[in-house]
């Protein structure tokens, strides 16, 4: 049996849930299949799992409210926060991109021009990709639904996670440029790696040695 005692572990809810709650399960950690409403749950064996939004792990892992957590590469990118880094789950694969209207053929190959409007969950990863390619562009922060941008004229290009390339091709859009590929990270609070060593390291070896398997 795994040894989870007292252990908080914090696990996004949305895309990376359901294989973020196998995978705890596989690992010997009782998390439900759908916690509802519920925010947190005290498992069989001693462990308490938080439920958050993905963009919030961090700060509770840095914080210690919670001793480790499960969250993507990209909310990784983005954060302020400090955590450390251990292992890649690998799964929730998805990419990074830069995407356009199809009608605007910016996917053809040229370069692109100056002063785009780019919207973006990913205020970070953008400013750096355009940066990196000295092409001013203003970025637009926008907290969801980001592919309706270009649609309707608030932006030239989006970046933006694709995972199946369903809401793109949905919304008659294409990947312009590959910036980074995304996957499930397992973090924790250096501190608590330290002080709860036995544990984590169980707790990773379970989930890690899925991932080999
Ligand atoms: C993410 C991402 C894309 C979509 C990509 O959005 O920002 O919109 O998933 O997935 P796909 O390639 O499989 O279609 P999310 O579901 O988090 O919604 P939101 O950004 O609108 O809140």
């Amino acid at each position: 049996m795994v040894s989870t005692d007292a252990l908080t572990i914090a696990i996004p809810k949305g895309a990376l849930y359901a294989d973020s709650a196998a995978r705890l399960r596989a690992a010997g950690v009782d998390v439900p299949a759908d916690p509802g409403r519920k925010l947190l749950v005290e498992t069989t064996d001693g462990a308490r799992v938080l439920f958050l939004r993905p963009t919030d792990v961090p700060a509770y892992v840095e914080f210690g409210a919670a001793d480790c957590g499960i969250v993507g590469a990209d909310v990784l990118w983005e954060t302020e926060r400090s955590v450390c880094e251990l292992a890649d789950l690998g799964f929730g694969a998805c990419r990074l991109v830069v995407a356009a209207r199809r009608v605007d053929r910016f996917h053809e190959g040229a370069q692109l021009p100056t002063f785009l409007r780019v919207a973006t969950k990913f205020e970070k990863s953008a400013e750096a990709f355009f940066a990196e390619r000295d092409l001013p562009v203003q970025i637009i922060k926008l907290h969801g639904s980001v592919e309706l941008g270009p649609l309707v004229g608030l932006a030239d290009l989006i970046v933006d996670l694709v995972a199946t390339g369903n809401t793109l091709r949905e919304h008659d859009l294409v990947v312009v440029n590959e910036i980074a590929a995304s996957t499930a990270r397992f973090v924790v609070n250096s501190v608590r790696f330290r002080a709860k060593y036995k544990a984590l390291t169980n707790l990773l070896e379970r989930l890690d040695s899925q991932v080999r398997t």
